[in-house]
């Protein structure tokens, strides 16, 4: 028996008796969703295996052994449940029922099993701040102002001046009810009650449906916005269109953490589940209370280094703002001292957001390089990796010519916006083009054939341009492709000590050119140096050790364009 084999008896042995969210560090302790990476996947343009032109379940459950080959243990799925899909399924009308779209509960059942054998869990979307317009609960809650369902959701007769988040009014005017009813996002979207205690009991019924299934855990979706400020006044007007973002309004409202506790005690507690919650707004500083041994999840998505470039975490993406080298990687090591005494989970994708390679490095930079530079950052920071699906191939954003070619409803909300705020169309499809989250969503690249192998009729969203050149069958056959590069860097991590449980410390924070930092454990150290510009640049010291692995094949003592090496001494 090998210390990691022994140190996972001891964990089963202490699983047995009682888990808690709390989280312990050091290799002696670690859980299955620190060891391993976690694979994010969007169905509905993953894989589709009945020619309907949208990913499904089975095409999931198709490919589980290239997702295996990735060393990654578990899949993130995006909602599969039933939905009018305004929102591409973050609209649910049913929470504990799968859309046809996708498959069947059979279906299901069946990539639980299978995903099991390869000893990969699988993780849940938990869809709680809103439903569907078209769910039960909302339909009997607006008939009338006394029905049992009446106050599920946010009624008033008044409306204020706040805009969700998905742009336009975040009131929706009910003629049934003769009431506003609120939505952070889109109108199909309403918001649900959280005061009301029915409303968290069925909300946690449903989430332990999914774990009766057999689901290894959540995420858990915009769950800032769960509470609500207790005055609903009017907000400063941000914009020509005289509204206030919502999100600066009621994001992590006061009193939150008591629902989020409930939530612990009736769903998570006591289970060897994994937690992750998307929480944009929540700092660093308060990290604490909401993850680790005092906080409720196992960890969060905070936003401060995707959203860097958006004062106050508002995306309005006309505003965007350039920053310095310096602040993007504070905000990283800010996240890891924050997380020290917990988890921090690793992303530069999800399917909210544009693709990397287009947005972290200059322009002029070379693509591959770029792709192997972040991706040795996310595997080498002190956390558990997401890679978002197509990220491993090296994924470039899309080029949509027209704001008619976009599927998303948030970037016709942002887009309206630029163009009430005196914006061209051109210069306004220039943002929608650099920051819209179909960049994420266009179909997963398979092989050279049509349609990239994504599906056999007509996909949803078009196949980006470039799918011969990246997809999953060339790149396997490259040993020097970024597929194969991720692989590595995966390997590496699976198996250092160093790279899960290290101390991290930031070198040179003040550099502007090159983001430096090192993984302690013991007397072994890893130094991880990337070069975000293009072109060359020297190092400030030697580094340490000896070289294990990099983005250029040789070795020179100063850093070329993009160039990413990991040393270890
Ligand atoms: C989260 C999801 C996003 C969705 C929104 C509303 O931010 O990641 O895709 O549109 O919540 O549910």
């Amino acid at each position: 028996m090998n210390r990691r084999e022994f140190i996972k008896g001891v964990i089963a042995l202490t699983t047995a008796a009682y888990i808690s969210p709390t989280i312990v560090f050091g290799a002696e302790n670690l859980r299955w969703w620190q060891e391993k990476s976690i694979y994010q996947i969007y169905p509905k343009s993953f894989l589709d295996t009945t020619g309907s032109g949208t990913g499904d379940l089975r095409g999931v459950t198709s490919k589980l052994d290239y997702i295996k080959s990735l060393g990654v243990g578990a899949i993130w799925l995006t909602p599969f449940y039933v939905s009018p899909m305004v929102d591409n399924g973050y609209d649910i009308a049913d929470y504990t029922a799968i859309d046809p779209r996708f498959g069947t509960m059979e279906d299901f059942d069946e990539l639980i099993a299978q995903a099991r054998a390869r000893d990969i869990k699988i993780i849940v979307d938990l869809v709680f701040n809103h439903t569907s317009d078209q769910h039960p609960w909302f339909l009997e809650s607006k008939s009338s102002r006394n029905n049992p369902k009446a106050d599920w959701y946010i009624w008033r007769d008044e409306k204020t001046n706040w805009r969700s988040i998905f742009g336009g009014s975040a009131w929706q005017w009910c003629e049934e009810r003769q009431q506003y009813y609120l939505h952070t996002f889109a109108k199909a979207q309403p918001d649900l009650n959280w005061e009301n205690p029915k409303v968290r009991q069925a909300l946690f019924d449903a989430a332990n449906f999914w774990l009766n299934k057999g689901a290894g855990g959540f995420r858990i979706d915009a769950i800032v916005y769960i509470k609500k400020p207790s005055q609903f006044v009017d907000g400063v007007v941000d914009s020509e269109d005289g509204l206030s973002s919502i999100h600066n309004i009621i994001a992590a409202t006061p009193g939150i953490l008591d629902y989020l506790r409930e939530f612990k005690e009736k769903v998570f507690a006591g289970k060897d589940i994994f937690t992750v919650a998307e929480a944009n707004g929540v700092k660093p500083d308060d990290l604490s209370a909401w993850v680790g041994s005092s906080g409720v999840f196992n960890t969060l998505f905070e936003f401060s280094h995707v959203n860097i470039m958006f004062p106050r975490g508002v995306e309005i993406w006309h505003r965007a703002r350039l920053y310095k080298l310096s602040e993007w990687k504070k905000t990283l090591t800010d996240s890891q001292a924050a997380t020290r005494d917990s988890w921090y989970p690793i992303y530069f994708e999800n399917h909210d957001r544009p693709r990397s390679i287009d947005t972290f490095f200059p322009s002029g930079a070379d693509k591959i390089l770029v792709a192997k530079a972040l991706a040795t950052i996310l595997f080498t920071l002190r956390g558990t990796p997401f890679i978002y699906q197509g990220e491993e191939l090296g994924f470039g954003n899309a080029k949509f010519k027209s704001i008619n070619d976009f599927d998303d409803i948030s970037t016709r909300g942002n887009y309206n916006l630029a163009r009430a705020d005196g914006l061209s169309d051109k210069e306004a499809l220039r943002f929608a083009n650099k920051f819209s989250r179909d960049n994420a969503r266009t179909p997963m690249q398979w092989n050279s054939s049509k349609n990239a192998g994504f599906t056999s009729g007509k996909p949803w969203l078009p196949v980006h341009e470039d799918f011969k050149r990246c997809n999953v069958e060339v790149e396997e056959r490259d040993a020097d492709s970024v597929l194969n590069f991720y692989r590595k860097l995966s390997a590496l991590r699976n198996a250092s000590d160093v790279l899960i449980s290290g101390e991290y410390a930031e070198l040179y924070p003040d550099n502007e050119e090159l983001y430096i930092f090192t993984r302690t454990l013991g007397d072994k150290t890893i130094t991880v140096a990337v070069n975000f510009t293009t072109h060359d640049v020297k190092l400030p010291a030697p580094l340490n050790g000896k070289k294990i692995l990099g983005n250029y094949a040789d070795e020179k003592n100063y850093l070329r364009a993009t160039e990413a090496v990991i040393y270890e001494s």
